[in-house]
């Protein structure tokens, strides 16, 4: 696994993703202990669930073949939450007493190692660093018809990527001034998809991360299941085609009942 960014890096990034609330990075109150390792890279993070601090572990794993003696039984019963971020196509056969129950997946595109697909070059893309209702509005508009539901904005942390075609909104996105993560994805508009309009997003992050002094941008999805339903495998395939420089899946693992 070679995310090509240095410990403090990842910490600062991992620290702004726990915005999310999502289930490997949630809102977390303390890290406890960093331990690296030639074969891993290990938190242990004190995070808030529903207000109660609990501790929870992400394994970045740098080879795989030391699963087994990494997860032993002892560690997977101490521990309720335990991450383990993993190279996407490697395959893992996790030991027998374990089970999976929740999956993510974490792409990286490095600026200098960019092969972007061509994207449509008749979409304009507005940049809101501030925003009003009646941007709230197209961003509402975007969602309602991308995936059926609307997350807003937060102001400090979001510049709001809003692409045009034809003056009509057809895309957005949150590029996270932090981290350079693109928050909650890319979103295109049902009827406009495959028109290169998502990759046009992609390219303005990359524009903006080379502006803003980061060396990458990043996306992270959470799989609706396991293994992925039809409308992750659609956003995933969207991913890869445009060559992120590396494709992690991040698998929540746990002693099998
Ligand atoms: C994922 C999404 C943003 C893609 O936007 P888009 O503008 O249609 O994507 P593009 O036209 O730029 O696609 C670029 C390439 O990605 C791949 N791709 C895109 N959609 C795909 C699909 N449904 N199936 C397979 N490959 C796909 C193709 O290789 C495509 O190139 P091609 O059309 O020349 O074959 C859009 O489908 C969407 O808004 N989905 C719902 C919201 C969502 O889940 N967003 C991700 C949140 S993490």
């Amino acid at each position: 696994m070679n995310l090509s960014l240095t410990l403090p890096e990842f910490l600062k990034w991992y620290q702004e993703l726990s915005k999310l609330k999502i289930f490997w990075a949630k809102h977390f109150s303390r890290l406890l202990e960093v331990c690296e390792r030639n074969s891993y890279l290990m938190l242990r993070v004190e995070w808030l669930v529903r207000g109660k601090p609990r501790e929870g572990l992400l394994v970045a794993l740098r080879d795989p073949s030391q699963l087994t003696s990494l997860l032993e039984e002892p560690l997977l019963s101490h521990y309720e939450l335990i991450h383990l971020l993993v190279d996407e196509e490697v395959p893992l056969p996790l030991p027998p007493y374990c089970a999976v129950n929740a999956h993510s997946i974490l792409y990286f595109w490095h600026l200098d190692q960019l092969h972007l697909l061509e994207p449509n070059r008749q979409v304009d893309v507005e940049l809101h660093e501030d925003w009003n209702s009646s941007v709230e509005e197209q961003l509402r508009r975007v969602q309602k018809q991308s995936w059926g539901f609307y997350i807003s904005p937060r102001a400090g942390d979001h510049l709001v990527l809003l692409a045009k075609l034809n003056g009509e909104v057809v895309g957005s996105a949150y590029f996270n001034v932090n981290n350079a993560n693109l928050d909650y994805g890319v979103h295109v508009v049902r009827s406009h998809w495959r028109k290169r309009i998502g990759t046009r997003l992609l390219h303005e992050a990359a524009q903006q991360a080379r502006i803003r002094g980061f060396s990458f941008f990043s996306v992270v999805r959470i799989l609706r299941r396991v293994g992925g339903i039809s409308s992750d495998k659609r956003a995933l395939s969207f991913y890869k085609a445009n060559n992120p420089s590396a494709k992690l899946k991040v698998l929540r693992v746990l002693l099998k009942p």
